[in-house]
């Protein structure tokens, strides 16, 4: 799908259809006017009808109206005046894209009302405008039998009205939401797989064929034996109850020019592809849903295509540690000790608290690296999903800057997170009688708890910690990964590369 601008005489423009925003009172916008008038005022005597009432997110096709270029007019609804913004235009262009999907329309142009450029400047319409296009035509890899349904026919896709000054800034945006929406795709494709077929292995091969595709990146794989040699011991010892071996995937974007010799921004992400729980066992209702326990691993991988997609001048690093967390004769039981690859020993009182223990190993490996930041992503606890419910990720970590980098990414991406609280107290949670400390504190504040165990590993480093087992993925009828926060992560990068 192709993106462009369009500036100008909306009834000239030679598109397959138009999609036009009306107000819920009725109301026709500046752009609907102009196309009102070219066609001799048949859009109002449409609204005067009621057939139409500009809910948000309502759509309604017309096709062949007199006098104008495009061969249909989609109607758009956009709610009521007042309530009108970001949001709701989002809604809007989004319904228009799938509602399109269902047609034969190759090409469009967009003539919704804008909201605010507070709300949404010509930089972040562009990148809205591209990204939304892309995830809205985004459907599941499935496995079903049946013959595939025909994708949808849409190639090109032109924003606007943009005046001439705002050109550069709308068509940056749309080539960085196209390429957001390509990461997100790269994210959500892994996540959805089952776990019978992306295991460790499978994630490792999958990173190097993405790197394939991308001059600027360099994949090194740690197979067993070589993170045995690491001493990953927290990391194996999640491993072990599990027939899949466990691999450690390194991939490397080189940045350009000056920012290949800078500090690296290093992304941590847990990649376990399958959480039984090992032999602290999980409940049946919905453990099929965790496959997606490896959605921080899928978007640390989406977030480096992103950063060579981009060729952004900056050095990123990205770190999954993955591993299947699976009961056996081998596994790993409660009480017993782990030796973490900075030498802190771990006494494992619940093996399904297995996250921390891979991601303490992966974060320990980051220091090497020297990095900038090290940000961290991972479905970690259900605690979080208890204290922030669906609609944000936890942002956690050890410098508030960094944290607050993150937060505002998260406002820009419309991919929020929110902060909580890490200070010393909640470390002491974690005291053990027989190891330097354990891997579970209780009930109580279990989201931050698992950030204080982190945090055991990151001192010196300049670290934050995203939670998004609330976020990464919906259940029920809508089961499927979200690809969150991979636009978060995304708008992070592009601000550090300074683009
Ligand atoms: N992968 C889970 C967390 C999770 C729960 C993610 C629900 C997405 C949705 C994690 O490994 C886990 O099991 N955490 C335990 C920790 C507890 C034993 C301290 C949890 O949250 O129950
Ligand atoms: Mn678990
Ligand atoms: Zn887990």
């Amino acid at each position: 799908m192709r993106f462009e601008i369009w500036s100008k005489a909306i009834a000239t423009l030679d598109v397959d259809c138009l999609v036009v925003g009306v107000f819920e009172e009725g109301q026709l916008t500046g752009e609907a006017r102009d196309l009102d008038s070219a066609c001799g005022g048949r859009l109002r005597k449409l609204l005067a009808r009621g057939d139409f009432q500009g809910k948000a997110a309502e759509t309604l096709l017309i096709a062949d109206l007199p006098g104008i270029g495009a061969t249909r007019v989609l109607l758009a609804g956009l709610g009521p005046r007042k309530s009108f913004g970001r949001k709701i235009w989002r809604k809007a262009w989004t319904s228009a894209v799938v509602a399109l999907s269902k047609t034969a329309v190759k090409s469009v142009a967009l003539a919704l009302t804008r909201p605010d450029a507070k709300e949404l400047d010509d930089y972040y319409f562009g990148r809205a405008v591209a990204e939304i296009a892309r995830a809205a035509l985004y459907r599941i890899n499935d496995l079903k039998s049946g013959k595939k349904p025909r994708s949808a026919p849409l190639e090109r896709v032109l924003a606007g009205p943009v005046e001439k000054s705002a050109a550069a800034a709308v068509n940056r945006g749309l080539t960085h939401g196209a390429a957001i929406a390509d990461a997100c795709k790269v994210h959500r494709d892994l996540a959805n797989l089952p776990g019978n077929v992306c295991t460790p292995t499978f994630l490792a091969q999958e990173a190097r064929v993405l790197a394939k595709r991308h001059r600027s990146l360099r994949v090194r794989v740690l197979d067993e034996p070589a993170i045995r040699r690491e001493k990953m011991g927290c990391l194996l010892a999640v491993a072990q109850g599990s027939a899949q071996p466990p691999r450690f995937i390194v991939i490397e974007h080189a940045g350009s020019g000056k920012s290949r010799s800078a500090p690296p921004v290093v992304l941590v992400g847990k990649g376990v592809t399958f959480d039984t729980g090992g032999v602290s066992l999980k409940p049946p209702p919905a453990m099929d849903e965790m496959k997606f326990d490896m959605s921080g691993a899928a978007a640390v991988i989406a977030a480096l295509t992103l950063a060579a997609a981009l060729d952004l001048p900056l050095r990123v690093i990205g770190l999954v540690a993955a591993v299947e967390n699976m009961p056996d004769g081998n596994a790993v039981k409660p009480g017993d000790i782990a030796t973490s690859a900075s030498g802190q020993t771990v006494e494992i009182l619940n093996t399904d608290a297995e996250g921390r223990l891979i991601l303490c190993d992966a974060l320990h490996y980051a220091r090497r690296l020297r990095p900038a930041a090290v940000v961290d992503v991972a479905t970690l606890t259900g605690a979080c999903v208890i204290a922030l419910g669906h609609h944000h990720s936890a942002a956690m970590g050890n410098d508030q800057a960094l944290v607050a980098e993150l937060v505002e990414a998260g406002v820009r991406a419309d991919d929020r997170a929110w902060p909580l609280p890490v200070t010393e107290e909640y470390a002491e949670q974690l005291k053990s009688n027989f190891a330097d400390f354990a891997n579970v504190a209780g009930r109580d504040g279990g989201a931050i708890t698992a950030a204080a165990f982190l945090g055991k590993f990151t001192q010196g480093m300049k670290w934050a910690h995203l939670d998004v087992a609330g976020t990464a993925f919906l259940g029920g009828a809508q089961k499927g990964s979200t690809g969150r926060p991979t636009p978060l992560l995304a708008d992070f990068l592009i601000r550090r590369a300074g683009l």
